[in-house]
């Protein structure tokens, strides 16, 4: 703890203000006080000095607490302990203003040398606590920013150069096949498929890092309409396979379109993909109401399934299970379903069983079904 401790005292009540100085004095604290009678001129005091501790009446002739309080910890630069003084019967108040910001509070009739020096050191601690826990909140937000931009701009210029690889490639398919013996063509298709793969990867890397980099937009969507179209272009794709599917109808939540749109893309991407073995394969996009009134939604199908003791990897980029080796992917299609589902305040959970088909669910935060 500082040695001095630097302290405005902002109270009307000259007496009280003589009880807190005095009380300060006598607990043997090293104080340097400033007095302010109103809460005008202790909100001036505080913006042009620098304390370590204010002393703040809750009640106070020319503005309330409250008020008081929030113009304190408005002035910028400055991180001092604010401890409320109440009469008796509003600790309510008080506890108010600690929820805005205040580190204690004393009640009047309590307030004495020991009490006052408790206070004090508690509020010091406290207060030092709360800003090395804010200051490492920024390191961490700054850092994941700049992780999520690393990532980005990898991602990004990525591209150019596999353009280029995948180019140069093709006009040696088109250019130069009478020069390639059977294996040296070979040796280019596999390029171009590596190249694909590599593309398909960044595509997916991308897709995820926007998720946190997008404003959040909010309207009414329909996730019928989505999980529709999805299906209808899956099928386009593959116009052999006999896959029965079933949409509820009238899903409207609140949300990001194109976000929402991405992650129940990945989710019947998952769904079609992993029904593949199945000459009946059953895909179905619905949701259910619990008690609280807190609508879950689910894509559920009869595919390959998978093992749940690693449940908790699922949303980990790049993570694909063994069973799913057969099957082409990146492994960070869930890891953005997953991003996008936590920015809606939702969570996204599965279950499942190796060869009996999965359930991927989710909840979009508080939103309820339209
Ligand atoms: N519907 C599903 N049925 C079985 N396994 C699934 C399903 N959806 C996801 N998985 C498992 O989770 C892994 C991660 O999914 P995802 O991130 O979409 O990767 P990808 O589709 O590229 O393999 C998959 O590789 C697979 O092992
Ligand atoms: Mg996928």
């Amino acid at each position: 703890m500082r040695d001095l401790v630097r302290v405005l005292l902002i109270d009307d009540d000259e007496a009280d203000r003589l009880v807190v100085r005095r009380g300060l004095q006598q607990a043997g604290l090293k104080v340097e006080t400033t007095e302010a009678a109103t809460a005008a001129a202790g909100v001036a005091a505080f913006r042009e000095g620098t304390f370590d501790c204010v002393f703040l009446d809750y009640r106070l002739p020319d503005m309330d607490g409250m008020t008081t309080l929030k113009s304190l910890l408005d002035t910028e630069d400055n991180s001092a302990a604010i401890i409320v003084l109440t009469g008796q019967g509003n600790e309510r108040l008080a506890l108010e203003m600690m929820e805005v910001g205040a580190v204690d509070y004393l009640t009047k009739d309590e307030i004495g040398p020991s009490v006052l020096k408790r206070s004090v050191r508690y509020a010091l601690a406290r207060q030092q606590f709360r800003e090395t826990r804010q200051d490492l909140l920024h390191r961490l937000v700054v850092a994941n920013e700049e992780l999520e931009t690393f990532c980005y701009s990898v991602s990004h210029d990525l591209r150019a150069p596999l353009r280029g690889i995948d180019g140069f490639c093709q006009a040696l398919q088109e250019d130069c096949s009478d020069q390639l013996n059977a294996l040296g063509k070979q040796y280019v298709k596999r390029v171009r498929s590596a190249t694909d793969r590599m593309t398909a990867l960044i595509d997916n890397l991308l897709q995820m890092s926007k998720v946190n980099r997008s404003e959040l937009s909010e309207n009414t969507v329909s996730l019928t309409e989505i999980a529709r179209s999805v299906t209808e272009e899956l099928r386009q794709a593959e116009p052999d396979r006999e896959v029965s599917v079933k949409i509820e109808e009238g899903i409207a939540v609140n949300g990001d379109l194109s976000l929402l749109s991405a992650a129940l893309q990945n989710l019947l991407d998952n769904a079609w993909k992993f029904t593949s073995p199945r000459t009946k394969a059953k895909i179905t996009f619905g949701s259910t109401s619990e008690g609280d009134g807190q609508c879950t939604y689910f894509v559920t199908d009869n595919g390959i399934g998978f093992d749940m003791t690693f449940a908790d990897r699922l949303a980990v980029p790049f993570h694909r299970f063994e069973n799913a080796r057969n099957f082409e992917g990146t492994g960070i299609g869930l890891a953005t379903v997953d991003r996008i589902i936590r920015r809606h305040g939702g969570r996204l959970w599965a279950k499942s069983a190796p060869n009996e088909g999965a359930t991927f669910y989710f909840t979009l935060g508080e939103r309820k079904k339209a």
